[in-house]
């Protein structure tokens, strides 16, 4: 029998034993935050109203860090955008930009709120981080005059960047992190010239931080756990679900799970936005997560935390191609066909048959499945699926995935659409592929979007994703792998990129 990744974690407390005030576990709040609007506008408002729009939602985000805070949270983070929302050009969000210092410079803006110049809102979310003393996590806008002497500064004369800040429990501005993985549509924002890659120290392990799309990235996402040792990662996100492969809980907990770390991601509430989903995750489990795709409510969610869990060199030691290229590829009857997936155009072949093997190739991709099925329904169809290319909408990074999807209907012209039930039972399965990278991140759906639990499925050290027992009515499961040293300098800023 080979070990399991999931049960390997060979953790080395001694080194922190005799660190004085050293927390062995903590607890972790995030919130789910359904942000209020601002009207639509093609002139400025006045910062005057800006504010007023903000504190609307620090309001609501006040109430869930007391709460947080009551119930022993030692952190909390609020989502990206959380605090202004997204709709926004350059000069529509400038109102609602402060000036946020380098953290070197020891603030409390609570104590000392006219330091920096007009900073209302770090006031505030210093303040209820010292009132509640309790950790604060939020994603505000920074903005940086520049002029000639800089040939970047932009004609308007400043950088706007999409920052992260960081308040420690007695109010203090602890870490500031600029967005450097843009995403495309975020017109309102300058990327950082360089990547930043912020770590600080507490209590309760080190942490590392950064947002939303940069989770795809090497750098800073990749980096800041391999080189900076990072226990945990404070992850506001604004993340829109694109079903089926990139829903925001099973990529966030696969990248928890695969990188050794716990990972605290609070994302925006919207569900026309379909933007739902967050959790708490540890390199074991799923501390709790969220997903609501029926009520327009906030969520607040809170699990404790190892302070410091497995210190394995991430990602997890899987040779994730040694099975898939140990076997010969299984024969097959049925005929390969295309099918987008989120503009991606995959390779499938349809499964036939309650039980069997199946094979699909693209480019130096062959994915392999073998499966048992309970039974074999005539009103569902499954296909296995293979990527091998650089995906190129709204950002451009290169993917090798394989997958094992239910058709939104038995026409196979649906293959790749979201689908919200599957009633046919998978009693087992093995998923391998000839993966030329080890940064492949598993994921497992079932019917009604809910994920699986640990429990029912195993990674093998020789790459193969395995049924443990139970009868799963699988939605899709996926090995989604990154290929980095494929990628464009930056994730968002590719040659050839789409414009808004
Ligand atoms: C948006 O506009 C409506 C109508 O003018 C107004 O009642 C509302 O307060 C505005 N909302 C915000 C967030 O400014
Ligand atoms: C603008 O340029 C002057 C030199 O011409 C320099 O002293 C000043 O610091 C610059 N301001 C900013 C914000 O970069
Ligand atoms: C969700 O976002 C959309 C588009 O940004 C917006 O029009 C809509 O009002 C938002 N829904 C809620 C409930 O705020
Ligand atoms: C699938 O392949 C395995 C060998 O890897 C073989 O033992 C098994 O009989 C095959 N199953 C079917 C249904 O072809």
């Amino acid at each position: 029998m080979v070990p399991l990744y999931f049960l390997k974690c060979v953790v080395s407390f001694a080194l922190f034993a005799q660190a004085v005030g050293a927390l062995d576990t903590f607890i972790a709040a995030v919130y789910e935050h359904a942000v209020i609007l601002p009207n639509k506008t093609e002139t400025p408002v006045s910062a005057e109203e800006a504010l007023l729009l903000m504190n609307k939602n620090i309001d609501v985000l006040e109430k869930a860090i007391k709460l947080a805070a009551e119930q022993g949270a030692h952190i909390i983070v609020t989502p990206e955008d959380g605090i202004y929302g997204w709709i926004f050009t350059r000069e529509t969000i400038y109102p609602y930009l402060e000036d946020i210092p380098d953290p070197e410079v020891n603030w409390i803006p609570c104590r000392d709120p006219k330091r920096f110049g007009y900073t209302p809102v770090q006031e505030r979310l210093s303040c209820l981080a010292k009132d509640n003393s309790i950790y604060v996590v939020a994603n505000i806008g920074d903005k940086k005059p520049c002029n000639a002497t800089d040939p970047q500064c932009p004609l308007d004369g400043r950088y706007q960047y999409n920052t992260n800040v960081v308040f420690d429990s007695e109010g203090r501005l602890k870490a500031r992190y600029h967005k450097y993985n843009l995403f495309a549509p975020e017109i309102q924002f300058d990327f950082p010239k360089d990547s930043e890659l912020v770590t600080f120290d507490t209590p309760f392990g080190r942490f590392g931080v950064f947002t939303c799309f940069d989770i795809f990235s090497y750098d800073p996402a990749v980096v800041t756990v391999k080189d900076f040792q990072v226990d945990s990662v404070l992850y506001p996100a604004a993340w829109y679900n694109t079903l089926p492969l990139l829903s925001a809980v099973p990529f966030h907990s696969a990248w928890a799970r695969a990188m050794g770390v716990n990972l605290l991601a609070a994302n925006t509430h919207n569900t026309t936005m379909h933007m739902t989903g967050s959790g708490i995750y540890s390199p074991e489990a799923v501390g709790v997560y969220h997903y609501d795709m029926e009520t327009d409510s906030g969520q607040l969610l809170l699990s404790e935390l190892k302070s410091r869990p497995c210190r394995s060199t991430p990602p997890a030691e899987v040779d994730w191609s040694a099975y898939a290229r140990s076997i010969t590829p299984f024969s097959s009857e049925q005929a390969d066909f295309p099918g987008m997936l989120y503009f991606d155009e995959f390779s499938f072949t349809k499964l036939s048959g309650s039980t069997g093997n199946a094979t699909v190739c693209q480019k130096d991709l062959c994915c392999y499945l073998t499966y048992k099925m309970s039974e074999n329904r005539m009103d569902e169809a499954y296909v296995l699926g293979a990527f091998d290319g650089l995906h190129t909408v709204e950002g451009q990074y290169y993917l090798q995935i394989c997958t094992l999807l239910k058709c939104q209907t038995t026409n196979l012209r649906t293959c790749g659409e979201p689908v919200g039930s599957a009633f046919t039972k998978f009693e087992e399965f093995s998923l391998s592929g000839t993966f030329g990278t080890n940064y492949v991140f598993p994921q497992l759906v079932l019917s009604g979007s809910q994920l699986a639990l640990e429990e029912y499925y195993e990674v093998s050290r020789d790459g193969r994703l395995r049924s443990r027992g139970g009868v799963l009515p699988v939605l899709v499961m996926a090995l989604y792998g990154r290929m980095f040293e494929k990628d464009p300098p930056r994730l968002g800023q590719g040659p050839g990129k789409l414009q808004e």
